[in-house]
């Protein structure tokens, strides 16, 4: 297994451009399945995600060419209704066959979905709203099956704004002829994405001023020429990762609007932010990193996904702060490998209560999950030393090229791969 091997204490300085959203392209990838006409998708990022979602359109039937950012999905022959457990064990958007799939063939049989192990995260809401709908759903020999004889349009009011159950539920309605109307719903940009793409493709939906999503169904969806969003993701992990290390970056081609509450927060904490439409500079103003709380909470709220690295910076405040995880229910495990290189984190339930460090020092850790790895490589990156991570697989799942970007900003991280260079796992 890979691991990053990075001598740290070094300030990261100078630019780095922002890929295409994974969240984002993951369910656009998915929507090529409401077409047999051909799709092109560009800024598709290269990771470990795309490449299992691009085996599960193959599986299912589909052509897909990979092309340097650029993919294009045909149709081969006629498209089979599951996929198997090996594919939907490494992934949890692979749930997001079953919509296309129940909309177009009445049937889906998808093994009970796999992803970073950073909570139960079950399926209920996807589910319930596809019965709403007119699909009966069992389970037979460890799959969700949902199959129906005719699915009607329907008002859902989501128990809890999941993006997983919006999207799929959106992807299904598209094709189900009358009016859907979807409340509660998500409103993450890679939300937006998705429904610009399905519109790209003939689908009627849009979002009304009171935030449900109306769909019109129509009876056939035709093929589409669709540009990613930018990840904000990877965007705020850059700004956390230039002011943990006392930085000066700019991250060019992204979308500083969708990483709001992020910059306010980093304001606080004393960092300068300039931002233009599509750029964000971090630029540090004191010594000092302010102590800022903050807790998780869906689109405009603070993101889940960059509560880990956000420890890494608040690990280094000067006074205590508190970070509340109130959308996963498991997603801490980064905690016990940052103590492991001298931050000071109580885990009380749902919250972690964070006395700052003057600094990490450095040390072998280990990845449980995407964004808990990309907080130790942070962390690494501040320690005056050499750190190890290992389980990078990990952090390839969602941030592509990761290395050589962090190289460019005058990192000094390398990849070790066990397998060429002959050692013994
Ligand atoms: C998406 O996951 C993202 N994944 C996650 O990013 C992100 O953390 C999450 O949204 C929240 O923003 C992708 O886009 C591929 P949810 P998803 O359904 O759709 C509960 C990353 O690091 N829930 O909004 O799975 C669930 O257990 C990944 O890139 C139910 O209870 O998230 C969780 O506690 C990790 N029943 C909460 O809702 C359901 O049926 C949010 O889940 C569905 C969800």
């Amino acid at each position: 297994m890979d691991k990053f091997i990075i001598k740290g204490g070094k300030k990261l300085k100078g630019t780095v451009e922002i890929s295409g959203s994974k969240n984002a392209a993951l369910p656009i990838l998915m929507a090529t399945l409401l077409t047999d006409e051909t799709c092109f998708l560009n800024r598709v990022p290269n990771l470990r995600d795309i490449r299992t979602t691009i085996k599960i359109l193959e599986e299912l039937g589909k052509k897909v060419i990979y092309d340097n950012g650029t993919v294009e999905v045909r149709s081969k022959r006629k498209l089979k209704t599951t996929v198997s457990y090996d594919l939907v064990k490494q992934m949890r958007a692979s749930f997001w066959v079953a919509g296309p799939l129940l909309t177009r063939f009445k049937k889906a049989s998808i093994p009970l979905p796999g992803g970073c192990a950073i909570g139960v995260r079950p399926v209920d809401i996807h589910l319930r709203g596809f019965e709403k709908m007119g699909a009966k759903v069992s389970t037979e020999k460890g799959n969700v099956v949902v199959k129906a004889k005719k699915l009607h349009p329907v008002k859902i009011i989501l128990s809890f704004p999941s993006v997983g159950a919006t999207l799929n539920l959106m992807m299904c309605a598209s094709l189900i002829p009358g009016k859907t109307v979807l409340e509660n719903v998500a409103r993450e940009p890679e939300v937006g994405d998705v429904i610009k793409a399905l519109q790209s493709m003939g689908a009627n939906i849009s979002l009304d001023e009171k935030g449900r999503i109306i769909i019109e169904g129509v009876s056939k969806l035709h093929g589409m020429n669709h540009t990613v969003i930018a990840d904000r993701i990877e965007t705020g992990t850059f700004v956390i990762a230039a002011a943990a290390t006392r930085g000066e970056v700019e991250i060019t081609e992204c979308v500083p609007e969708h990483n709001e509450i992020l910059l306010e927060y980093l304001l606080d904490a004393g960092f300068n932010i300039e931002t233009t439409q599509d750029t964000i500079k971090i630029t540090c103003r004191n010594k000092k990193i302010k102590p800022v709380n903050m807790k998780t909470a869906p689109f405009p709220g603070f993101a889940t996904d960059l509560q880990a690295p956000w420890m890494s910076l608040m690990c280094l405040c000067s006074g205590s702060a508190d970070i509340s995880e109130d959308i996963f229910e498991n997603r801490f495990m980064h905690a016990p490998e940052l103590v492991r290189m001298g931050a000071n984190i109580l885990i009380d339930r749902n919250t972690a209560k964070i006395t700052g460090v003057k600094s990490f020092s450095p040390a072998v850790v280990m990845a449980s999950d995407l964004r808990g790895g990309m907080a130790l490589v942070i962390a690494g990156l501040c320690a005056k030393g050499t750190s190890v991570v290992e389980r990078v697989y990990h952090i390839d799942r969602g941030y592509e090229i990761i290395e050589e970007k962090l190289t460019e900003l005058g990192a000094n991280i390398k990849r070790h791969n066990p397998v060429l260079v002959g050692e013994e796992e």
